[in-house]
């Protein structure tokens, strides 16, 4: 494990809360944090190390596996200290040049993390730059910068160039943090690790493809960052194409970081593009109405604080693409994610073609129900294949049968996808984390969309808040019996 600081901006925002303390705390407890790392908050805040640490005891409380542990806590506590400063003002960040390169108490291998607004980086990157704490010259310098990256490929090609001013591309770690979790790590090893599913794996055998990520949640107050973002570009750009690309992909040469994103860009460059005109056909948003969500009222999109009140911001979006390749000519991927929908699941389903030749005919059996392969991402992880079986008794019936992987009993015992990356970023191991080209390559993929959608202001779908989404989504499909596949079951 190497040892380093590591520079927390936006330290009072969610992220920092919800996400990067927790896991921070959850290495600690594991032991996988070197004993001399600090953590550094970086905040506007009038704080002193001692009420930054009662702040953090409190967020933790209901965070951590199992509870928070005092010994843990008070290991962890030691190493967190609090600089006051503004990250947009130049000046502050004298202050934390001094404190950081001076103080005898921080390693020199700097880990800068951005959990700030994309609209914000910019300025923290000048800023760094102009004390030199760009510069190897000391020890490592990394900057661990979240999605989205840019607001489109224009301004992704900006910041990327930004950073390329003074950065190599090794000091540089995008989070997509849909890839440390374990269900996303997992399709590798299922897809190449099973010499039985890759003869079936491609346009012969498998009708299409569903990657699905349902939120319960809306918008958490984070309405001046999502109204702009929304959807597309909040999952389905950054998230759902990387899963996409694994699910499709060749296997690589090995496993180093570029051999593994090589193979991720080579799908990511043969979806085929959506043409203005086409974008009805392939892409479809809405926005949550008043509903419920597990028997609680929520309130409609448009009445959430800090939305404008004519936002055509999209909380649900969907979208069929083609990969124009040898594998998978032909066999449509549906992708589909949104806020306030009727239950928090992350899954892939694949289905496959029905059998050549409808041999039961004459039997009871009317219509024989496809073979699927489910992967469950979230909540709990979770393989799932489902076969048909004749039911016992004299008729000729069938019955769907699942095959169940091991870990589908594990339940939410899982680790938080920040722990493996955060722990990653730390040992300098980029594979999880995206290589430009990658970025650009999604964000063309959502770009003429986005543009579309962009003119089209006047009108858009709605769902009840605590539904699946409005049924006219299943326009996008193919096929009559095709359809959501909402649940495992
Ligand atoms: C983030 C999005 O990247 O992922 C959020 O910005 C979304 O809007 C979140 O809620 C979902 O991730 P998870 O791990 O909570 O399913």
């Amino acid at each position: 494990m190497e040892d380093c600081t590591f520079i927390i901006f936006g330290v009072t925002g969610n992220l920092a809360k919800n996400k990067l303390l927790p896991a921070l705390y959850h290495l600690e407890q594991a032991g996988r944090l070197s004993n001399t790392m600090k953590i550094v908050g970086f905040g506007r805040r009038d704080w002193t190390d001692i009420q930054w640490h009662n702040m953090v005891t409190e967020q933790l409380e209901g965070q951590i596996r199992g509870g928070v542990n005092t010994q843990v806590l008070e290991r962890f506590l030691q190493r967190l200290h609090f600089i006051n400063g503004n990250w947009q003002e130049n000046d502050t960040f004298t202050t934390l040049k001094l404190e950081i390169e001076n103080s005898q108490i921080y390693p020199q291998n700097f880990i800068f993390y951005f959990a700030i607004r994309p609209s914000d980086y910019r300025r923290v990157i000048k800023n760094l730059v102009a004390q030199d704490l760009h510069k190897e010259e000391h020890g490592k310098r990394r900057l661990v910068i979240e999605k989205p990256f840019g607001h489109d490929l224009e301004s992704s090609e900006v910041l990327n160039t930004l950073l390329h001013r003074y950065y190599c591309e090794e000091q540089i770690y995008r989070i997509d943090h849909y890839l440390g979790k374990g269900m996303v790590q997992n399709i590798l090893v299922f897809r190449f690790a099973n010499t039985l599913l890759e003869p079936l794996w491609n346009r012969n055998y498998i009708d299409h493809v569903q990657i699905t990520h349902a939120e319960t949640r809306g918008l958490s107050g984070r309405a001046y960052y999502y109204d702009e973002a929304g959807e597309l570009r909040d999952m389905i750009q950054s998230h759902l194409l990387q899963v996409l690309a694994l699910v499709a992909m060749e296997a690589p040469a090995n496993l180093d970081a570029d051999a593994l994103r090589d193979e991720k860009v080579k799908v990511l460059r043969s979806i085929r593009k959506i043409k203005a005109n086409m974008v009805n056909m392939h892409a479809f948003r809405a926005q949550y109405a008043r509903g419920a969500v597990a028997g609680e009222v929520v309130r409609g999109y448009l009445e959430e604080e800090g939305v404008a009140k004519n936002s055509t911001t999209e909380s649900f979006a969907a979208l069929k693409l083609y990969i124009d390749n040898w594998r998978w000519k032909g066999v449509p991927f549906y992708l589909r994610s949104g806020k306030c929908l009727a239950e928090k699941s992350s899954m892939i389903s694949i289905r496959f073609k029905q059998p050549p030749q409808h041999l039961f005919r004459d039997t009871p059996i009317e219509q024989l129900k496809p073979n699927w392969i489910l992967l469950k991402i979230q909540p709990g992880e979770c393989v799932r294949m489902e076969m048909q079986v004749k039911q016992s008794g004299l008729e000729m019936k069938t019955l769907t049968t699942q095959l169940d992987a091991s870990s589908c009993s594990m339940g939410e015992l899982t680790i938080d996808a920040y722990e493996a990356l955060l722990l990653d970023a730390i040992d300098g191991d980029p594979s999880l984390f995206l290589r430009y080209d990658e970025v650009a390559w999604a964000w063309k993929i959502v770009d003429p969309i986005m543009k579309c959608w962009m003119a089209e202001q006047d009108y858009i779908h709605t769902y009840p808040a605590g539904s699946w989404g409005p049924e006219i989504s299943s326009r996008l499909f193919d096929k009559n019996d095709q359809y959501w596949r909402d649940t495992m079951d």
